[in-house]
């Protein structure tokens, strides 16, 4: 198989987003656009990409740092100006060049090596993928030859009436042979609607040389969508979520109403996991199988066991056990890991602990950095108290311990094993194993108090 090098066109200023971020690193099912690019472009050539940057580019190379080699263009004059810019990255090579654009995050890595091989066995010196449209306003127009042939791209603000009702639109990605486009290059002119050194002209120049030149058509347009205003973003996400909730509904997963599940594409789930509406997966998320997530849980970068539950909860960097129940309205904070069998109830939030397993902390409670052993119960509105205002503590509590009502364990504190807390007890001392620990007043009850508080008011007031 012939060398194959890839230039990616990133410098554009992506004015239509109204953004101080570079277009190519808006999120597409929480996932930057270059970085589906970036796939697109590992999947069809070990060699490192070459980006052309402009816009925004300390901030684009901060993001993909050494997975790119960089070419800057300082003024942007066109993409057959940015490729220019890559030129030199290319010049005495011997094989193909791919040209992508930065902003269509739906093409395929196989759409790609389709496009090559389609190039390499029609002998083609050059090849624009193509596909055709509903609305083609304001794409550049592939012009055939009556019998079907490539001519040229024109772009929509120099094309005729007639040419605008062409349908067949320019993808803005290329294949070619790299001699070939190099020598294209010294002939571009800017002489057009928009004074810029247009790449599409290239083709022309090419076969007016005598070359093959080809399109590739798809049937599929949607992967060639670009990305330029906040409404195509919005669509692309919609796209990109179709694409990967089918993916998982194919894999065995039930998703109830995919056009309101939200997954990452790194997201991995289980078979019989059953979604619920209003789920955003995110991240390096694992769920495993047979789990239920019931309605808008948000759960980032953490691991989900099998059979566990969640609802209506938030997750973040964690790791949760199997058949464990989570919420509804929990909150399972960084660095939090849940044993199995364990219940995670209602307005709870864990924070940097370790829960056992087959505990039970149902409702209304705060656990932040401690170590809690298994089979323990932690009674309602019970409080970790782990900030003396300073430093945080750790609080550890044993196997079976049974932590009462609205107790306060104020950490460093540590609870052994087979300990019961009294309700309402505020802990700072070690409660030690078998032994039951109370730390608050004893109640009096004073008999006749109400009667004669009132009989001494009524006096007073006569
Ligand atoms: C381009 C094509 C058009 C095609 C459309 C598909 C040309 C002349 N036109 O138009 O035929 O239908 O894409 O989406 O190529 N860029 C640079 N430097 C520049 C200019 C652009 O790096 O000086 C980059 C942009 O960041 C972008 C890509 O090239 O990623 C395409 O540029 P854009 O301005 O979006 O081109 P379109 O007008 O959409
Ligand atoms: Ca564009």
């Amino acid at each position: 198989m012939d060398d194959i090098y890839i230039i990616i066109m990133a410098a554009g200023e992506g004015t239509r987003m109204k953004s101080r971020l570079p277009k190519v690193l808006h999120r597409v099912c929480g996932r930057p656009i270059i970085d589906y690019i970036l796939d697109g472009a590992n999947a069809v050539s070990k060699n490192l990409p070459i980006l052309v940057i402009g816009h925004g580019a300390d901030q684009v190379v901060e993001h993909i740092g050494d997975k790119a080699l960089y070419a800057k263009q300082e003024r942007r004059l066109g993409t057959g100006h940015a490729v220019m810019m890559a030129a030199p990255y290319i010049e005495g090579k011997d094989g193909y060049v791919v040209v992508l654009a930065g902003d269509t995050p739906l093409i395929r890595g196989e759409t790609l090596n389709s496009m090559i091989e389609y190039t390499i066995d029609g002998g083609y010196s050059a090849v624009a993928l193509s596909a055709k449209v509903d609305d083609a306003t304001g794409y550049g127009r592939i012009i055939r030859t009556p019998n079907g042939d490539f001519d040229r791209i024109v772009e929509h603000k120099d094309a005729t009436e007639a040419e605008r009702t062409i349908d067949e639109i320019n993808a803005s990605m290329y294949c070619f042979r790299i001699d070939s486009l190099l020598s294209s290059l010294d002939s571009l002119s800017s002489a057009n609607a928009q004074g810029e050194y247009y790449l599409t002209d290239t083709l022309t120049i090419i076969k007016d040389k005598g070359e093959k030149v080809g399109v590739y058509c798809l049937d599929d347009y949607t992967e060639i969508l670009g990305v330029n205003t906040r409404g195509q973003l919005s669509y692309a996400d919609r796209m990109m979520r179709y694409r990967i909730n089918n993916f998982h509904m194919e894999e065995g997963v039930t998703i109830i109403d995919p056009h309101n599940t939200y997954i990452s594409p790194y997201v991995k789930i289980g078979e019989d996991t059953v979604i619920y509406p209003g789920n955003v997966l995110e991240g390096k998320t694992k769920i495993g199988r047979g789990c239920t997530l019931y309605p808008n849980n948000r759960i980032c970068n953490s691991q989900v066991g099998d059979g566990s539950t969640s609802e209506s909860s938030v997750i973040l960097d964690s790791i949760i056990g199997a058949h464990t129940y989570i919420g509804p309205f929990a909150y399972i904070r960084p660095g939090s890991q849940i044993g199995d069998n364990v219940k995670i109830g209602d307005f709870v939030e864990i924070k940097n602990s370790k829960i056992g397993d087959e505990t039970k902390v149902a409702h209304l409670s705060y656990v932040g950095d401690a170590t809690v052993g298994r089979n323990v119960n932690i009674g309602c509105g019970a409080v970790f108290v782990n900030y003396d205002g300073y430093v945080k503590h750790r609080t550890e509590v044993g196997d079976n311990a049974f932590i009462g009502c609205n107790v306060n364990l104020v950490a460093p504190v540590t609870v052994e094993d087979n300990t019961f807390v009294a309700a309402g007890s505020t802990i700072t001392d070690n409660v030690p194993e078998d032994a039951l620990a109370i730390a608050r007043s004893r109640q009096v009850n004073k008999e006749g108090w109400v009667s004669k508080r009132r009989h001494e008011k009524e006096q007073e007031e006569n």
